[in-house]
């Protein structure tokens, strides 16, 4: 099929590169001509596994191509998905203005009929604005476009993974749309096993699915967040409460690590949209409100064992390994890293930090820090230089391997702050390391 995916960030990047290897046509459009300069020649501006070995190779098959031409992109195509950012506003909502500037230019220089597909993470009720939008700018639009839902669950760091083997499609398409239902069979028929994959409902559940599913996982992490503090104060130990309840298969094992908070672009972001959409209609989300509030204590739990573990900060230098928001990604949007070094230089600690690939864009975002204070690292073992105590933040692999001998001649005392209960804490102590978890 002739597709068109509208903005290359992670979602639209993922759903191209995945579409063509399924061997349709597809052409891509984003406004940043430098970002389209670089993916024309097979440079991505982000990270993920595997997507440039599939992107060279659609490339090379010619099945994709980038424009920053909407109507080289729009007259090629049958069906557009629209991958435009949807960022939160100042209230908390979804800002929904640069996909309303998309659907508006579609519609100004689209010549045939289309199907425009909703990838963006969006309110529930937003498709049936645009669809509202695009009749009331001229009558014949009702029956050029059609207007679908279909979110996307990929995760960060196995995103192209998560496209080409989904573990469902969901697929929001008005009762009476037929041809819109016969299409997206066939299209996601190369990608699904099994057809009862496919769940199609009507558009408004298809996005308020979206939301629910990422609510109820940051819901996850928030509640073992929680029982973690708790178990800290008593002493418990929270690996043991992980296997104690995730035995029981109606809680499951799955999101129930405790951390110094969920951070990315999308569970802090649309939890928060999803309680002002609640608001809209008068309803107060108090569980919603509980997962957001712990989230946000979670992210300086970590920074408050820290600061009171060492009497005098002025004199400590600590080492942080782990700055992305989670491994396998570079992204460090709402990354609790951000949080845990504000607190700390704040409170007057030196830091060494490392990450695999994100030291670059952690140093921008704290560009008025002098190195002296906040310097960022080559490798893991030289962010242990003269350093006072060691914080894990992101459980990278090569974070897995640990020389203590090594680690020991660099360091001047033996402790370690583990953000993600990464390590095995008797190994640590056992090496005369003194070792704080969460919840343990
Ligand atoms: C999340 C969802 O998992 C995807 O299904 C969804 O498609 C995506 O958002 C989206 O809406 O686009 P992602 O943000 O890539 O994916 O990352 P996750 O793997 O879900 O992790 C989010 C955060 O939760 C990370 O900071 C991670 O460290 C944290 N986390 C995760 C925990 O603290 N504990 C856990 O047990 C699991």
């Amino acid at each position: 099929m002739n597709i068109g995916i509208i903005g290359v960030g992670y979602v639209g990047l993922v759903t191209g590169v995945g579409f063509a290897h399924f061997k349709n046509k597809v052409v891509c459009f984003d406004i940043d001509q430098n970002k389209i300069n670089h993916l024309n020649n097979g440079d991505l501006p982000i990270y993920e596994e595997g997507l440039d070995e599939y992107l060279e190779k659609a490339i090379d098959s010619n099945l994709i191509s980038f424009t920053n031409n909407l109507d080289d992109c729009i007259s090629s195509s049958d069906i557009i998905f629209l991958c435009v950012g949807t960022p939160q506003d100042k209230a908390g909502a979804a800002d929904l203005k640069y996909l309303i500037k998309a659907v508006d230019d579609i519609v100004e220089v689209a010549k045939k009929d289309l199907i425009l597909v909703c990838k963006s993470t969006v309110p529930v009720g937003t498709c049936d604005k645009i669809e509202k939008r695009i009749n009331l700018s001229n009558d014949d639009n009702r029956s050029k476009f059609k207007v679908v839902s279909n979110p996307e669950f990929l995760k960060e760091g196995t995103a192209l993974k998560d496209f080409l083997e989904p573990d469902r499609v969901v697929l929001g398409i008005d009762d009476s749309d037929y041809e819109s239902s016969k299409v997206f069979f066939d299209l996601y028929a190369e990608i699904v096993s099994d057809q009862s994959l496919i769940l199609v409902m009507p558009r408004r559940d298809a996005e308020l699915t979206k939301y629910a599913a990422n609510a109820m996982l940051a819901t996850k992490i928030s509640f073992i967040n929680e029982i973690a503090v708790i178990s800290d104060k008593y002493d418990a130990d929270i690996k043991n409460i992980q296997k104690g309840i995730g035995a029981d298969p109606r809680i499951g094992y799955e999101f129930l690590n405790p951390g110094c908070g969920y951070g990315g672009s999308c569970f802090p972001k649309d939890v928060k949209a999803l309680i002002n959409k609640a608001k809209e209609k008068n309803i107060e989300s108090y569980v919603l409100g509980a997962v957001d509030k712990r989230n946000e204590l979670q992210k300086k739990y970590l920074a408050d064992k820290v600061k009171s573990f060492f009497f005098n900060k002025e004199n400590v230098t600590v080492s942080i390994w782990g700055l992305s928001f989670k491994p396998n990604t570079d992204d460090i949007r709402c990354a609790s890293s951000l949080d845990v070094i504000t607190e700390l230089l704040d409170s007057g600690f030196k830091i060494k930090a490392y990450d695999p690939i994100s030291n670059a864009s952690v140093e921008e975002y704290f560009n008025d820090i002098g190195s002296d204070i906040l310097s960022f690292e080559i490798n893991k073992y030289d962010a242990l230089k003269e350093s006072h105590g060691l914080i894990l933040l992101t459980e990278w692999d090569e974070f897995k391997s640990f020389d203590f001998s090594k680690a020991d001649d660099l360091m001047l005392s033996k402790n370690i702050f583990d953000g993600r209960n990464f390590y095995d804490k008797d190994e640590f102590l056992s090496h005369d390391w003194k070792y704080s978890g969460i919840g343990r």
